[in-house]
């Protein structure tokens, strides 16, 4: 299951009931950057990091190697869910082979933001920089730490590396560096206690008939190779990445569903071709509470973009899309999906590789009538108003790729399965 827009498509809430039929949910990249919101009953939950497959008593859950894993965040996410209830007893794994992302990579994190050109609006959790030295290979991965000596070793000696960068760069955090090299190496041990080959469980969860559910994070447009570079995550978020990210070989992948909300937002900078003028992002962002749930930044509100998610179904080879948030049109009267970009050269119909161009193209919309009736209590696709229903099909013959899922709601319930 991957995003196809720029996050915060509703992951959560999809992998939530998918689980309910898989043994096994994984992650396979990104880190605490990622913020999915599921509702059980009148609880809410927020999950960074430990996949929402965790809510469904008796499934196991992984964090495969392609995550990065913030040690300190990780801990304090499975101890309140271990306080609110939720069993964890043998249920979490971490890829042993997963890099781990320390206290001071959230320092550089926010350090380098100031300091760029460019800013990308990163969601501080350090993600770059523990990419970069993974990709460097200076990077600690779990498998580092059975050995204590060498655990010390490489936390002391990426300290130091982010230190002098830090120093560099004219800030002073040495006291707080200390007292976080501790405190990751002691929860270190806890962590190893956890550790697994993510890929193996996976083969011997398939060979002995069982499904897994690989859970992306993110968005294709915050892809770091296919999304609106350099305004992405430092993460490959679409399918291909679940087989890398997770220790299996791509065949082993059957089916591929692209979760896109019916209209579309982005949080953090880059451009966003179908944004509301204030007025309208302003009334969407309040009836559909487009804020972050990892920094709570408010999200830019646009109409439905058929272009990225055409572009979307074929980056990630969707076999099935899901829509959510279908409920949050429903007091609009006209609704525009844009079809095309207008641009200088001409009529575009692909998504443009060219991030700047992408700022100045002019989406070419088609508005379809809207529905202005409550579409929350639907449970079929038959109990949806006729306009909502046309507005579906125009979105799965645009995206083309077959409509899987609706979402209408925050509740279990509120999926309608097609
Ligand atoms: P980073 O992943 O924190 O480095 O941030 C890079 C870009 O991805 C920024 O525009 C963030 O706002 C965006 N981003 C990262 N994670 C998420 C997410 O879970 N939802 C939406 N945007 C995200």
């Amino acid at each position: 299951m991957v995003g196809c827009q720029w996050g915060d498509e509703g992951k959560g809430k999809i992998v939530d009931v998918l689980a309910e039929d898989v043994n096994l949910v994984v992650r396979y990249q990104g880190g605490a950057n990622a913020g999915h919101t599921v509702h059980v009953g009148d609880t809410e939950f927020v999950l960074h990091q430990i996949p929402s497959g965790i809510l469904h008593p008796e499934k196991r859950c992984l964090l495969g190697n392609g995550v990065v894993i913030d040690i300190l965040e990780f801990f304090k996410e499975y101890d309140d869910l271990y306080n609110r209830g939720i069993d964890l007893d043998g249920r979490i794994g971490v890829s042993e082979r997963a890099h781990v992302l320390m206290p001071h990579h959230l320092i550089l994190d926010r350090i380098s933001e100031d300091e760029a050109k460019y800013k990308i609006g990163t969601t501080g959790r350090g993600i770059g920089p523990a990419y970069q030295e993974k990709v460097s290979r200076m990077g600690m991965r779990v498998a580092d730490l059975y050995n204590s000596k060498r655990a010390r070793s490489l936390v002391e000696e990426s300290a130091q590396r982010a230190q002098e960068k830090i120093a560099s760069l004219g800030a002073d955090v040495e006291k707080q560096f200390d007292s976080d090299l501790e405190s990751t190496l002691a929860n270190s041990k806890r962590l190893v206690e956890l550790a697994t080959d993510t890929g193996l469980e996976i083969i011997d969860a398939i060979r002995g008939g069982g499904r897994v559910l690989l859970e992306g994070a993110q968005g294709t447009a915050l892809d770091l190779d296919h999304g609106t570079y350099p305004f992405v995550t430092s993460s490959n978020t679409t399918a291909a990445a679940a087989a890398t990210g997770s220790g299996i070989g791509p065949t082993e992948i059957d089916t591929v569903i692209g979760v896109v909300k019916a209209y579309t937002t982005r949080v953090g900078n880059g451009p966003l071709p179908t944004a509301f003028d204030a007025a309208m992002n302003e009334k969407m962002r309040t009836l559909g509470n487009e804020f972050g749930a990892t920094t709570g930044r408010p999200r830019r509100c646009g109409w439905f973009d058929a272009v990225l998610a055409r572009y979307s179904a074929r980056v990630n080879g969707l076999t099935g899309l899901a829509v959510t948030k279908l409920d949050v049109l429903d007091t609009l009267s006209d609704i525009s999906i844009a079809t095309s970009y207008r641009t200088p050269e001409g009529i575009i119909e692909e998504f443009p590789a060219n991030t700047w161009d992408l700022g100045d193209v002019e989406p070419i919309y088609e508005t379809l009538p809207g529905w202005c009736e409550p579409t929350n209590g639907a449970r079929t696709i038959g109990d949806l108003p006729a306009p909502a229903r046309q507005y579906l099909d125009r979105i799965e013959e645009l995206a083309d790729t077959p409509l899987r899922m609706i979402s209408v709601g925050t509740r279990r319930s509120q999926i309608i399965m097609v």
